[in-house]
């Protein structure tokens, strides 16, 4: 079994390197891609290999419950995994709770898993995803025949009796989602019939790509206004099939703003997932008049992929409208650093999503900008932010509240700040990026 994080606190001290960050370097594989892998794979029937796996925190999580389930799961090398699962169907009931740790999407897609088969199980988290909604799963997922048992408000710890021959769901987003959409997508495999799920704008769409590579038959049709409608025949025959894990472009997100910033930088992130749902934050930062270049732009394992050289340069202020959000929604705060730096004042709009993420990512990416001088406002669900036009004030402590995202955003501030920014805790960073600081130390920044 691998090891999950120790809850030993690791604060740091950002300040500007010497010289510009420089390098050519590959970050750790998609996140969401890592999650399913697994999953999908553990679901199949036979022997998958997963190269370039994300061996981050959140993903050994979704290892452990997937071998709780019945799987066999073997790490082979750095990145490369191999997962012999039974067939659909074929889960037993794990013998204890199972831990999803910090992560949503393994908690929320496992909960997809879980309901569709006829078995008990008991899923809790850390301290951050026990605050976190589990309605938004639950809800749709009852019409399944499931039952569950959560504490107020649907949070963990969650208790879930499964059914063996679960209904077809036929659900309407309320939200974006693609953590609910897979949920209900998951539920469906093991259902007889045909299961729909609209979505009111479309969200990545890894779930339906990687089971149409196991062998299921997914459509995806537009609803005009309404979004788009994703269809799933359920009781596919799922035959293990070899995975690519690109590398994730929301890690690469804290290494290309850092470049775009520090004066006189230019990194090329080799191998970086380029999936147009995932993309939105790199048309952020060229309407901004970020020089962003992609080369080598191909196909690997059914994902786009290409190498993405960022070179810093002047920013200026953007409004970011409300329908590019689930193309970016993890990006929100390294962006409001890049703002913060840019000049004139930005504008992200329909942010509402951000305050359910690991933290409540709008009001920890507001304080994380005021604390070290920057002004920033919320109207509603839009952040609006007051970009220095060059170095920050910084000066400031942040406090990163068990996020991760929020802990690399700060230390990429503090690289173009006049005053050293401090971060409360890095340890999170390790539940998606594992060797962040060190890669960037290789690049030129400079942490104490
Ligand atoms: C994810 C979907 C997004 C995203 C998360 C990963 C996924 O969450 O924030 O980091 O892998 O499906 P929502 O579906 O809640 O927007």
């Amino acid at each position: 079994m691998e090891k999950h994080a120790s809850p030993t606190v690791r604060p740091l001290v950002s300040t500007p390197p010497a010289g510009p960050l420089s390098g050519v370097i590959r970050v750790p594989g998609d996140k969401s891609i890592s999650h399913r892998s697994l999953m999908f794979a553990g679901l199949a029937r036979g022997r998958t290999e997963i190269t370039g796996l994300l061996e981050g925190e959140d993903v050994l999580r979704t290892a452990d419950a997937m071998r709780a389930l019945g799987a066999t799961i073997t790490r082979e090398a750095d990145g490369r995994w191999v997962v012999e699962g039974q067939g659909l169907g074929a889960l037993r009931e794990p013998e204890d709770v199972l831990d999803m740790g910090n992560s949503g999407t393994a908690a929320r897609l496992l909960a997809g898993i879980l309901a569709s088969h006829g078995m008990v199980s008991v899923m809790t988290g850390d301290a951050s995803l026990r605050r976190r909604p589990m309605k938004r799963v639950t809800d749709p997922l009852s019409a399944c025949g499931a039952t569950f048992v959560a504490r107020e408000g649907g949070r963990l710890p969650l208790c879930i009796q499964g059914v063996a021959d679960p209904k077809p769901l036929d659900y309407r987003l309320p939200v974006a989602s693609a953590q609910v959409k897979s949920a209900v997508l998951l539920a469906g495999l093991n259902a007889s019939g045909t299961t729909r799920v609209e979505e009111p704008s479309a969200t990545r769409d890894h779930t339906e790509n990687m089971l149409r590579h196991f062998g299921a038959t997914v459509h995806v049709a537009p609803l005009g206004e309404r979004g788009r409608v994703v269809t799933l025949e359920g009781r596919p025959d799922l035959v293990a099939r070899d995975i690519l894990v690109p590398g994730d472009p929301s890690s690469a997100a804290f290494v290309i703003v850092a470049a775009l910033l520090v004066p006189g930088s230019s990194v090329t992130i080799n191998g970086v997932g380029l999936n147009p749902l995932r993309t939105g934050l790199f048309d952020s930062l060229r309407d901004m008049g970020a020089d962003l270049v992609i080369e080598n732009a191909r196909v690997e394992g059914g994902e786009p992929v290409g190498d993405i050289t960022a070179t810093a340069g002047a920013l200026h202020a953007v409004d970011v409208p409300a329908a590019r959000a689930p193309s970016m929604i993890d990006e929100y705060p390294v962006l409001a650093v890049a703002a913060a730096h840019a000049s004139g004042v930005s504008r992200f709009r329909g942010l509402e999503e951000l305050r359910v993420k690991e933290s409540d990512r709008l009001s920890a990416t507001v304080a994380l900008l005021r604390v070290n001088g920057v002004e920033v406002e919320v109207e509603g669900d839009d952040m609006i932010v007051h970009g220095t036009g060059g170095a920050v004030p910084g000066g400031g402590t942040v406090e990163t509240r068990m996020d991760h995202r929020l802990a690399m955003s700060a230390s990429v501030l503090g690289l173009v700040a006049r005053a050293p920014v401090r971060v409360d805790d890095t340890a999170f960073i390790d539940t998606s990026f594992p060797g962040y600081l060190s890669l960037m130390t290789e690049i030129g920044a400079e942490f104490g």
